[in-house]
């Protein structure tokens, strides 16, 4: 694990999308795994100024989609197809077939869900995943648990999760209560991962993630058994770590 402290949310976006860009630069049909929510807006948008600038091309991209809420319709602002169109996929020329999100509006949500474990192998696994991380631990939307989920499943948010998503509702009551999310097994098998964390809300998942035990009830711990994971932290998500004893001994 390498864990890269940075000052602020801006420099943690440019890091990030440096990442992208070099995996889409030294591969050009790479598979991304690709996160929502807040984290990672500023590397979209530092993404799409490369692209405009003509530094980077999506045009044989594969991407996957960590999670889509359940039985949202994908044109519903929260849903996060329509926040994968309006923040990244509409602003470059990734191909929209090439695009994959798991959809939560599906009749059978098993077979869906085992679909797109499907797809992915057969795209050839996930060469970069992009992760935010939850107040709570959770990667993807694999909530704290007795066990790691290992599949694309149908999850049950946490009370916690839901009382931090509500900021993108009007009302808590409109949060979906359950979601379909790639499993810990389908993360842990991308060839390389990036985590993202902003905000001191995440210091305390954070330390967790890097030195606590790796148990289920926090599942990003389960990171620290990945041969090739990349933390990018802000100040305040690093406030609990020993950011010079850590730059000494992961880089
Ligand atoms: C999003 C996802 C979640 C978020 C996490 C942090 O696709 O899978 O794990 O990364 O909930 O969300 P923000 O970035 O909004 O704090």
């Amino acid at each position: 694990m390498r864990v890269i402290c940075v000052d602020n949310y801006e420099q943690m976006s440019q890091k990030a999308a440096r990442m992208v860009a070099s995996q889409t630069i030294l591969k050009p049909d790479s598979v991304l795994g690709l996160a929502t929510g807040s984290t990672p807006l500023g590397m979209y948008k530092e993404l799409i100024k490369s692209y405009e600038a003509g530094h980077i091309d999506f045009e044989e991209i594969i991407s996957f989609n960590l999670d889509e809420y359940y039985d949202l319709d994908k044109d519903n602002e929260q849903s996060y197809d329509y926040y994968m169109k309006t923040n990244f996929f509409n602003h470059i020329n990734i191909k929209n077939e090439n695009t994959n999100i798991p959809n939560g509006k599906a009749d059978d949500i098993l077979k869906e869900a085992m679909d797109y474990e499907r797809k992915i192998r057969d795209a050839g696994g996930l060469d970069l995943q992009v992760l935010g991380i939850g107040r709570n631990g959770h990667i993807g939307f694999n909530e704290p648990d007795l066990k790691f989920e290992a599949s694309t499943h149908m999850v049950r948010l946490d009370e916690q999760t839901i009382k931090d998503n509500s900021r993108f509702f009007d009302n808590v009551e409109d949060v979906p209560t359950k979601a379909i999310s790639m499993g810990v097994k389908t993360i842990m098998h991308a060839k390389k991962i990036i985590l993202l964390a902003s905000g001191k809300e995440k210091a305390d998942a954070i330390y967790e993630a890097i030195y606590g035990k790796i148990t289920p009830n926090l599942p990003a711990s389960v990171l620290q058994l990945h041969p090739d994971v990349v933390f990018i932290v802000d100040k305040e998500a690093s406030s609990r770590l020993d950011v010079d004893k850590i730059n000494k001994e992961f880089l």
